[in-house]
């Protein structure tokens, strides 16, 4: 992380059912997974604690005087405790609403700049009627304001307050200030005044953005001879009950999800064997190769708590910032993961990916948006395929054990 994080507000703009709130998020979880202070202000929210969650399309309409008062408190209130945890310590907020006239978003933009903040707007515009379509079946009429309404009313009610917001909109333009518009789901994107490495990142990590479901599994290589003598790192073989976990992992994932996924791996040799008995095409990635233990490489855990205790009780104390001599820390291991991550955001078929456990524990905490300090703790066991599976606003997680040896595909035992 650099040292004088930027503190910088994104303003999504945009209608109703354009993904704005996907996208929010999904720029909130990349840029904490860095390490920033993020967090999203979704007006909505507030409007449904304040106002109650059922409102009548009216109430958006922009002719509807009390409707207009009332949306323009929440907005205000969101807008408030967003530069509250940006003046507390916050770096980035992400002020998720549709600020589709331009009076309001140069309220917006007026307040984070009398505040020393840097204002970015994300517009998200869609001109294709069936990708609107299916998020508003897919997510509107399913969210938290039409809980008990049938499907059909709900769509209804819903085109009604989206042609409200389109009555009044307009789009961002060049004499607001730095934007980037993201015209049917990252077909074309438009940018202006975007400059600097972290806006660079955050456009480049929008360009591989999809919104197609599909999983992601990862599992660690079968256990290996260095995992036999709780020696770290290296690049020893598979044991014997590593070479049947990669038989099983074949077996069951043959069983489950045909040939259509692609596999990833690291350099080292324990995730190469375990990927070869698969018998897909696989990438092998640097990026994905075990955390470098530098001076300790080869060593069991006791024999560096006897030979080097500093070093052991450093990485005890702060186990995510402890860098291993001439090695890496878990914070260096999620800077080299990022063009992973691009890739797996922009991949489209299943993938899965064959790796490491820090390595393994990182990519896991940007799946599931947990924060990078948590990641040195995640368990990912041996023999376990942790199956990942995005939803609108989140992931599934499924964990399943596999014995070591070959069985038959059914005989699996899955966790909760
Ligand atoms: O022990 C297996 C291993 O993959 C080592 O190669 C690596 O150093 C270690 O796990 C990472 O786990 P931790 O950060 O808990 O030491």
């Amino acid at each position: 992380m650099p040292d004088s994080p930027p503190k910088l507000a994104f303003v999504m703009v945009g209608l109703p059912a354009r993904g704005k709130t996907f996208i929010a998020r999904k720029i909130a979880r990349y840029l904490s997974w860095l390490g920033y202070r993020t967090q999203v202000f979704n007006v909505g929210s507030y409007r449904r604690e304040r106002h109650g969650s059922r409102q009548h399309h009216s109430f958006f309409d922009p002719r509807n005087d009390a409707g207009q008062a009332a949306r323009r408190d929440v907005a205000l209130a969101a807008l408030d405790d967003m530069l509250a945890f940006l003046k507390e310590g916050g770096d980035i907020a992400m002020y998720d609403a549709t600020n589709n006239t331009r009076e309001r978003r140069n309220l917006v933009r007026a307040r984070c700049e009398a505040e020393g903040l840097s204002v970015v707007f994300v517009e998200s515009i869609c001109n294709d009627p069936a990708i609107v379509e299916a998020n508003i079946r897919a997510n509107k009429a399913r969210s938290p304001d039409y809980e008990g309404v049938p499907e059909e009313e709900a769509v209804r009610d819903f085109r009604q307050r989206i042609a409200h917001y389109q009555s009044a909109y307009e789009e961002v333009s060049e004499a607001e200030g730095p934007f980037v518009k993201i015209i049917d789901v990252g077909r074309t994107l438009v940018l202006h005044r975007v400059a600097g490495y972290l806006l660079a990142r955050v456009v480049h990590f929008l360009l591989n953005l999809h919104v197609q479901p599909r999983s992601v599994r990862l599992t660690r290589h079968g256990e290996s001879e260095f995992n036999v003598l709780g020696r770290i790192g290296g690049d020893s073989p598979l044991s014997e009950a590593g070479r049947g976990y990669a038989r099983t992992l074949a077996s069951v994932l043959r069983a489950r999800g045909g040939e259509d996924f692609v596999v990833w791996t690291s350099t080292l040799r324990r995730t190469i064997e375990t990927a070869e008995v698969i018998g897909l095409p696989y990438r092998a990635w640097r990026a994905l190769d075990e955390i470098d233990a530098g001076v300790c490489d080869g060593m069991t855990y006791d024999e560096i708590a006897e030979t080097m205790p500093h070093e052991y009780e450093a990485r005890q104390a702060d186990k995510f910032r402890y860098r291993y001599p001439r090695g890496e820390s878990y914070q260096d291991v999620i800077q080299r993961l990022e063009p992973v991550i691009f890739e797996l955001e922009r991949e489209r078929r299943p993938v899965l990916i064959i790796g490491h456990q820090a390595v393994l524990r990182a990519l896991y905490a940007y799946m599931m948006d947990r924060p990078p300090n948590e990641c040195p703790f995640v368990s990912i066991p041996l023999h376990t395929i942790l199956e990942l599976e995005p939803t609108a606003y989140g992931c599934d997680e499924r964990r399943i054990e596999l014995p070591p040896a070959p069985l038959d595909p059914e005989g699996f035992r899955q966790s909760p």
